[in-house]
Parts: structure tokens; C-alpha cells; sequence
């Protein structure tokens, strides 16, 4: 049988091209795991390709949900997996072949390149659930915070309670409300999807976004311990659920609550997922900013991003400079120069959008945290303020970026600009209500 006499569609009526009955179960296991984070798609497809080597949709989704670990470590078997979908593309139907497209585009650098073709596959299959969530996670990792919301936007009117997967692709569209700021739309629909089902961290953590921007900490952290058997336990996602309960502690100056954390649930175990670590190394700095002593984890952090060089160097500016801030907390200063040198090499070399992203934000936000940690802080200021306005253009959430402007806050007060820091604290009070940290800060700058 080839594509053009496949009758094959998935749960939401979308075309399979021919495979193995077995094959399209597992597809739907893997889609559930890839929006809920409970379980691992990758290791699910694995085993489908193992008896249906032949299975095109299989080898796309594999290689496209290894693509979103954003790790260069990947691109070897990333590669192997989209050639075996292109030989295949005899049988493979047209929207499978435009899938493999968009993965090839991420595999080569241009992000931008693969997130049209998501869309492109959207245009004729707004249920591609797959695609849907494959161009939402682009969307963030491109710091694109109107198509974050957008994009799920223009499929919208073909979904609704009926079809299976909705209340996921509602958890998507809170997220793209909060980042655009739309705080009660984004409350409303993270409801609305967690009323359907309790079981999705996404909508839970775009729900802690907003209690989060809107500066209702004591709500957040009820939210979150109300809802912990929903989406802690064995949940892949946790991490950074459990990250952003942290940070609401932080808000609260309550440091060794957010330190607990970051032992028992953010990095409780040594880990090699960048995206893990990449949290890990944002609170402690967030802590670091404070004084606070964070003893030997720093040590612990900078090794595991240590473990992954120079490999993982240059490949995307977003995890270079959580590397770079753990480098310097540690005092490893070579290895901090190191990734600076490869994110200076990567905006000369790289391809796409991760060339533009080294140059615009990654070079700069680099240099600052190690002019940082020299206690450089007018050379922090001359880095970070020419930047900060387009510093989206590397990804992360609104949440994620509030490091920057601690940072500068912070470089402010100690490198002596006290106009600067006064007008910084008042516009991170008019973005978040006013808390015990925004107090401290204004604290040490009228003392
Ligand atoms: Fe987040």
C-alpha cells in the first residue's frame, strides 16, 4: 500500500500513511506523553520502529521531539532518524513529507524555516496535535511570545471539547495569553484545560506564570501544593514546575525554602538535560544575587555543565548562558571564557536563527555575568542595557529573563548608579506588584 491509498488517520482524523496497526497506538501514546511529560516518547517510538522500521510518522516524531532537548548531543541520531524519513517518502504522505521538512530546517539551524513549515502542515491539518505543540515549543525557544500564542490561536476554531487532546492544546494557548500578558484570558483557559485535565503541567505551569507576573505568591504556592500529585509525581516536567515554586520563595526572601527545593526536587540527582540544569544554574544565581551561601552546589552544577563541553558550546546561546553563570559561580573563569569564546565563534559560523541569537543576546549576556563575577558591574551595565530590549530573541519566558534584570539591578547598587537601580526597581514594581525582594532591593538603595 502506499500514501495515496492509506485511509489511515490518527484519533483526531489526521493522515497516517500506511503502518503497522500497533504503530498508530503507539503514536497516540507518544503524543499523550510528549503534551503531559509523563512518560518518554522517544523511548515508546524506539521500540514501535524496532517492529515497523517503515513507519514514517515514527521516525519524524522521534527525531522531532529530540530536536526539542535543543542539545547538539542529539543531531547525530536526530540525522539518522529524518534520513530514514526522506527514504521513505515514497510512502509517505504529503503531510508527513512537509513534517520531515520542518525537522530537517531544525536539524540544519533555521528554526524560523521550520516553524512556517509547521504551520504550513497546520494550514491543511489544524488537529495535527504534533505539529501543533512541535511549533508552540519553537515558538518559545525562539522567544517568539506572539505566534507562543498566536499559532495556536489560528487553529483554535477547528478544536473544540470533542476532539481528543483539546484541553492539551488549551494548556498551550494559556501560555501564549501569559507571555502576551493577556493575564485573565490565560487564567480563564488554564482552568478551563485543568478542569478537563488535572493531569497537565503545562496548563499548570502557564496558571503559575501568571500568579507569578502578577505577583500573587501566596495563591501560587496553595496552586501548587493543592495540585502536587497532578503534576509531581514522575512527571518530566517537574523540575521546572518545582522551579518556579522556588521562585515564588525567593519573592518572599525565603531562600533556604527555595535551596530545599533546588535539593530535593530541581536537581536532586546529577543530570545531563540541559534543560534541567539550565534552571538549576538560574536559581542559584537568582540566589547568588542575594549573598546567599549556596556551599557546594555550585561546584556540582558547574560540573555537569562541564561534563557536556565544548560539545554543547555555541549550539544555543539560552543554555551557554546558564553555563556561563555556573562557571562563575563556581570560579571556574576558563571555562566561562571558554563558552564565551564558542557563542563569539557561533555568531560568526552557526546557521539560522541560533547565529542571530549568539549575536543579538548571547555574546553580551555572557561577557556581563562574567564581568559579573569579577565584580565588573559597569562593564555588566554596558553590556546588559543595549540588549535588554530584544533580549527575547534568545527564548525563555518572561520569568526566565527577570535574571537579566536582577542582574542588572544588582550591578547597579553595587557599581555605584543609584539612579539607575531606582529607575530599574521601579519599572520590575510596575511589572510585578511590589514584593519582599523589589523591597529589598529598594531597601539597600536608599540605605
Ligand atoms: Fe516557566
Amino acid at each position: 500500500m502506499n500514501a495515496t491509498t492509506s485511509s489511515l488517520v490518527d484519533a483526531r482524523g489526521v493522515p497516517v500513511s500506511d503502518c503497522q496497526p500497533q504503530s498508530l497506538q503507539d503514536y497516540e501514546t507518544a503524543l499523550l506523553q510528549f503534551h503531559s511529560y509523563f512518560g518518554d516518547p522517544t523511548e515508546t517510538l524506539s521500540q514501535t520502529l524496532e517492529a515497523d522500521p517503515e513507519f514514517v510518522l515514527g521516525h519524524i516524531f522521534f527525531a522531532s521531539a529530540l530536536l526539542m532537548m535543543t542539545e547538539r548531543q542529539y543531531l547525530p541520531l536526530i540525522r539518522e532518524h529524518v534520513e530514514q524519513a526522506e527514504a521513505l517518502s515514497g510512502k509517505a504522505n504529503a503531510r508527513e513529507r512537509l513534517l520531515t521538512l520542518a525537522a530537517r530546517q531544525w536539524m540544519e539551524g533555521d528554526w524560523d524555516r521550520a516553524s512556517l513549515t509547521w504551520d504550513q502542515v497546520l494550514l491543511d491539518h489544524p488537529l495535527d496535535a504534533m505539529a501543533l505543540q512541535l511549533g508552540h515549543l519553537t515558538d518559545f525557544y525562539r522567544g517568539d511570545c506572539f505566534n507562543l500564542r498566536d499559532r495556536v490561536c489560528r487553529v483554535m476554531t477547528s478544536w473544540d471539547k470533542s476532539v481528543p487532546g483539546y484541553s492539551y492544546i488549551l494548556g498551550m494557548q494559556a501560555f501564549g495569553f501569559e507571555e502576551c500578558n493577556q493575564y485573565d484570558k490565560a487564567e480563564l483557559v488554564s482552568n478551563t484545560a485543568l478542569e478537563m485535565e488535572a493531569r497537565d503541567p503545562w496548563a499548570v505551569h502557564a496558571l503559575a506564570h501568571v500568579l507569578e507576573m502578577q505577583g500573587r505568591f501566596d495563591e501560587g504556592k496553595i496552586m501548587y501544593r493543592e495540585r502536587e500529585n497532578d503534576w509531581a509525581p514522575d512527571n518530566g516536567f517537574a523540575f521546572h514546575n518545582w522551579w518556579h515554586l522556588a521562585l515564588y520563595h525567593i519573592e518572599h526572601e525565603d531562600f533556604d525554602s527555595a535551596l530545599n527545593l533546588y535539593d530535593e526536587q530541581i536537581l536532586p540527582d546529577d543530570s545531563d538535560v540541559s534543560l534541567q540544569m539550565l534552571d538549576a544554574s538560574a536559581l542559584l544565581w537568582r540566589l547568588h544575587l542575594q549573598a546567599v551561601e549556596v556551599g557546594a552546589r555550585w561546584d556540582r552544577i558547574a560540573q555537569l555543565w562541564a561534563n557536556k563541553t565544548p560539545l554543547e558550546n555555541g549550539y544555543y546561546a539560552f543554555n551557554d548562558l546558564h553555563a556561563v553563570i555556573s562557571f562563575v559561580g563556581a570560579g571556574r573563569f576558563d571555562a566561562a571564557r571558554e563558552v564565551l569564546a564558542a557563542v563569539e565563534t557561533a555568531a560568526q559560523d552557526n546557521a539560522g536563527v541560533t547565529r542571530m541569537m549568539a549575536q543579538d543576546v548571547g555574546i553580551a549576556t555572557c561577557r556581563a555575568m562574567i564581568a559579573f563575577g569579577e565584580q565588573r558591574y559597569a562593564d555588566v551595565l554596558d553590556q546588559l542595557l543595549p540588549i535588554r530590549t530584544v533580549a527575547h530573541r534568545f527564548g525563555g519566558s518572561h520569568a526566565q529573563r527577570d535574571i537579566l534584570t536582577q542582574t542588572l539591578i544588582e550591578s547597579a547598587l553595587r557599581g555605584d548608579r543609584p539612579e539607575l537601580a531606582r529607575n530599574l526597581i521601579s519599572e520590575r514594581k510596575l511589572h510585578k506588584p511590589f514584593t519582599p525582594l523589589s523591597q529589598r532591593f529598594a531597601s539597600r538603595l536608599a540605605a
